[in-house]
Order: structure tokens, then C-alpha cells, then sequence
């Protein structure tokens, strides 16, 4: 009854609407409920977009002026006004009102403060459906090419450490299980190539974030004869949306970026992690400097690789953000869904996340130590140039199965007496087969081994300074 007496609205209602404050008063007759304004308000975090936000609306009044909406004088007030908003945002003035739901309210509000009645006309033909997608996306090309640059560090603080360590040689490892030598440096570069391709995605997220949504308006298209070439034009971006419905309902380009940010968060996890093992007694391979690493509140003697461990564990807020943006669109139908709101927190996460790691990672490869002398010991321990004694067989010609076989039981055998590969005597291995002569012994070192994958991706040193060289080449590649 109650509701019914306070919703007979009184004829002749002013512009402004009955509920003050709101965008939509004039359809509404009861305030929100503060429960729900606080629900549905997203200022806390969309706030963030408010130079995009104004950057939008700076050529969203231009574009009116050139279709004739605005007059020259109009277009300069509000201009003027959102500068002014601007230069509140820039010096921490902004009065930030959350009741005014988001940060688009609260620059158009802002605006009307400053410019009064000719700020109403900045949202002719615009809806906040096109203005956030705008937003989002100039913000996102910006972050893509920001965070690639980021990347592009990372790889430069694994390249100096891979050219130390072109001739050093460690373990590589299958299963976790000792397998053939490698050299150091092959292993980093890994990583430089891993990241090489994330900047690639990073940058093909960016070509396709580069379109403009604005003139879509609430779903259907603006009714007015703006010109979006122009405005696209002024904004920097390269295309046109060519449909409405899809230019309000896509977040593409918000799950592209978090694919990418996802991507790279696993292979910075699993640097992060040959670091943390590498790190530990049992490997002893490499030592965090102290300024990396923390200690323990109850025993004095720990060194914990703790930024290496949150660097492997923010990998899965990356997921994360990925997934619950996947699921928020999933099934909804055209067009915009207030569900869509529920992008930003976890694209906000995301950027912040790798934002960070991209910080700390470069200055953190440059302080650790590795131990060369640990891995060159364990790169000639368990067996570890087996492989090379088959190689060996095959080029006196035996089948490499039968020399796989034969080498297994040559390995069989120096289990069985406790000795290593370079332990054995000619004698001893030519009881096994006549092919193997007095050149076995050179054959089957470490240096050896690492010399023989000469092959373009392999890690003889002479092969592995080539790989630098491109590897350098495409990090320095804009
Ligand atoms: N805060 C909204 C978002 O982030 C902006 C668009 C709101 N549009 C609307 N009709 N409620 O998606």
C-alpha cells in the first residue's frame, strides 16, 4: 500500500527525475534500496578506467559537433568541463561519489557540475553499453603493450644470464630423472622462447582490441549520423565494429588478455619452480641472493625461495580470472548483461598480477648464483651420456635398437659393480661388443655429448650461441 501511494507520481515532474541523483529517475519512483546500491555499484573498481573514460567522452563530443548535435560553442563547454574533470582526477581532487554507481555517472555527473545544462547533452546517442566497452578497450591496448614490454625485460635478464652460461654444463632432465647433458644456457633460453611467444599473443590480443565499439550505443546502433570512421580515427583505433549487438556483447578482448595472462603465468610457474628446486640441498644448483629471499620466524638457518614460490602460486589467480570471466559470459543472450560487469575485477587482478611479476623477476635473475661447478659434477653422474655410447655404436654401424639394448646392459653391468660409465675399462666394454674401440672413451664425456647436438635447437654451445643470437634478435624486435 505503502509503495503504491509513494509511486502516484505528481504531474509535471521536473527533467531531472522524481529519484534524485539516479541516471533513470524519471521512470523511478523509490530510491534504491542501499543493499542493492552497493550490490550493483561497481565505482570501487571501474574507477580505474577514468582516463579512458574521459578520452572516450572527449571525442564522443567531437563526433557530436561534427554530426551538428553539439554547436561549436556547446562542443567547447563541455570540453573545457571534461578537462576539468580530468585535471580533478589528475591532482586527487575527484570527489568519487559511490552512489553514483560507476565511473562513467560519476565523470557525466562531474561535468554537468562543472559546464551545467550543455553537459546533459554529452550521452546523446551514447550508452554506457558502447562507453565501457570503449573504456576497456583503450585501457587493455594500453596494458598489452605495456606488459609486454615487462615481458620483454624478463627475457633480457634471462639473455644476460644465458650468455655466462653458453659452456656450462648441467643435468637435463626427463621425468625429473637425470637424462643427457645440456648446457645451462639452453635451459634459460627456453624461457626467453616460451615468453617470446606469450608477447606474441599479447601482441595479437592488441590488434584485436584495437576496434571501436562507440557509436553501437545500447544495442542497437546510434540513431545519429556520426561518424565512426572519424571517432575511430581520434581514439586510435584501426577498425570500425561492423555489428551493433556483437560491438556491446563481446569481451574478446578482456579473455584473450586473460588467455595470454594465463598462458604466461604457467611458464613463469615453471621457471619459478626449476628455481625452487634448483635451489634446495639436494640440487644445490643455484643460491637466491638474500635481498630474494626470507628466512624463517622459528629456524634461524632457513633461506625460503619466497618470491620464486608466489610467483609459481599467482599462477593460479591467472587461471582463475580466466574461468570466472568465461563462465560470467557463458550462455548469456544478446546483448549487454549486467552479468558483463563482472569482467573487471578479475582483468584488474590479472594486469596487476603480472604487473608485478614482470617487476620483481628481472632484478631477481640478476642476483642468483648459480652453482656451475654442482652442475657440471651431476651432468656426468648416473649414466647421464648412455645415450652417447649407442650413438657411438650407430656410427659403427650397429641398428640403434641393438644398441640401445647393448647399452642397457652395459649399464646393467656397472650397476651390478658399483662403477660409473667412465669407470669402465676398454676391456671390460668390449666383452660387450667388438665395434667399441679405444676412441669410446672420448666419445662418451660430457663435452661430447653436448658437442654432438650441433643440430639448430640443440644444445652444443656452438649451437646454443646461435640461438642467442636469435633469441636476441626477436627480443629486441618491437
Ligand atoms: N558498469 C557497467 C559494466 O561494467 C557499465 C555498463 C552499464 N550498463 C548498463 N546498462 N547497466 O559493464
Amino acid at each position: 500500500m505503502k509503495r503504491r501511494a509513494r509511486g502516484r507520481a505528481p504531474r509535471g515532474a521536473p527533467p531531472a527525475g522524481r529519484v534524485a541523483g539516479k541516471l533513470w529517475g524519471g521512470r523511478f519512483t523509490e530510491r534504491a534500496d542501499p543493499s542493492a546500491e552497493r550490490f550493483t555499484g561497481s565505482l570501487a573498481f571501474d574507477r580505474r578506467l577514468w582516463a579512458q573514460d574521459i578520452a572516450g567522452s572527449v571525442a564522443w563530443a567531437k563526433a557530436l559537433a561534427r554530426a551538428g548535435l553539439l554547436t561549436a560553442a556547446e562542443h567547447d563547454a563541455i570540453a573545457r568541463g571534461l578537462a576539468g574533470v580530468r585535471a580533478e582526477l589528475e591532482s586527487g581532487t575527484f570527489l568519487f561519489r559511490p552512489e553514483l554507481e560507476d565511473i562513467h555517472t560519476n565523470v557525466e555527473r562531474r561535468l554537468q557540475e562543472l559546464c551545467g545544462e550543455v553537459g546533459g547533452k554529452l550521452h546523446t546517442g551514447r550508452s554506457r553499453n558502447d562507453q565501457v566497452a570503449v573504456d576497456e578497450r583503450l585501457y587493455l591496448k594500453d596494458v598489452l603493450a605495456r606488459l609486454g614490454d615487462g615481458l620483454r625485460h624478463v627475457q633480457e635478464a634471462l639473455l644476460a644470464r644465458a650468455a655466462e652460461t653458453v659452456d656450462a654444463p648441467m643435468p637435463g632432465y626427463t621425468h625429473l630423472q637425470r637424462a643427457q647433458p645440456v648446457v645451462l644456457a639452453h635451459h634459460l633460453l627456453a624461457y626467453v622462447f616460451m615468453l617470446q611467444r606469450d608477447r606474441e599473443r599479447f601482441r595479437d590480443a592488441g590488434a584485436r582490441a584495437d576496434v571501436l565499439p562507440l557509436g553501437a550505443a545500447a544495442l542497437a546502433g546510434t540513431p545519429f549520423p556520426i561518424d565512426r570512421e572519424a571517432l575511430a580515427r581520434d581514439l586510435g583505433f584501426a577498425a570500425v565494429s561492423p555489428n551493433s549487438l556483437d560491438a556491446v556483447s563481446d569481451r574478446d578482448y578482456v579473455l584473450e588478455f586473460l588467455a595470454a595472462a594465463a598462458i604466461t603465468g604457467m611458464h613463469l610457474s615453471r621457471l619459478a619452480a626449476d628455481l625452487t628446486l634448483w635451489a634446495t640441498a639436494e640440487f644445490g644448483f643455484v643460491e637466491f641472493a638474500d635481498a630474494f629471499a626470507t628466512g624463517s620466524s622459528i629456524m634461524p638457518q632457513k633461506k625460503n625461495p619466497d618470491v620464486a614460490e608466489l610467483i609459481r602460486g599467482k599462477s593460479g589467480r591467472l587461471y582463475g580470472n580466466l574461468v570466472a570471466v568465461l563462465t560470467a559470459l557463458k550462455g548469456l543472450p544478446l546483448a549487454y548483461n549486467s552479468d558483463m560487469q563482472e569482467d573487471k575485477e578479475p582483468l584488474f587482478d590479472s594486469v596487476d598480477t603480472l604487473e608485478a611479476i614482470v617487476a620483481v623477476l628481472p632484478p631477481m635473475l640478476a642476483s642468483l648464483t648459480f652453482r656451475v661447478d654442482r652442475m657440471r659434477r651431476a651432468a656426468g653422474e648416473d649414466f647421464a651420456t648412455a645415450t652417447d655410447l649407442a650413438d657411438y655404436l650407430v656410427r659403427k654401424g650397429l641398428p640403434f635398437r641393438q644398441a640401445h639394448a647393448l647399452v642397457g646392459r652395459i649399464v646393467r653391468h656397472a650397476l651390478d659393480e658399483s662403477k660409473t660409465l667412465e669407470d669402465l675399462t676398454l676391456a671390460e666394454l668390449r666383452r660387450f661388443s667388438p665395434l667399441i674401440d679405444g676412441d669410446v672413451k672420448d666419445a662418451i664425456t660430457v663435452e661430447a655429448s653436448l658437442r654432438a647436438r650441433a643440430v639448430t635447437g640443440g644444445t652444443a654451445p656452438a649451437a646454443v650461441r646461435r640461438a642467442l643470437q636469435l633469441a636476441r634478435a626477436l627480443v629486441a624486435r618491437a
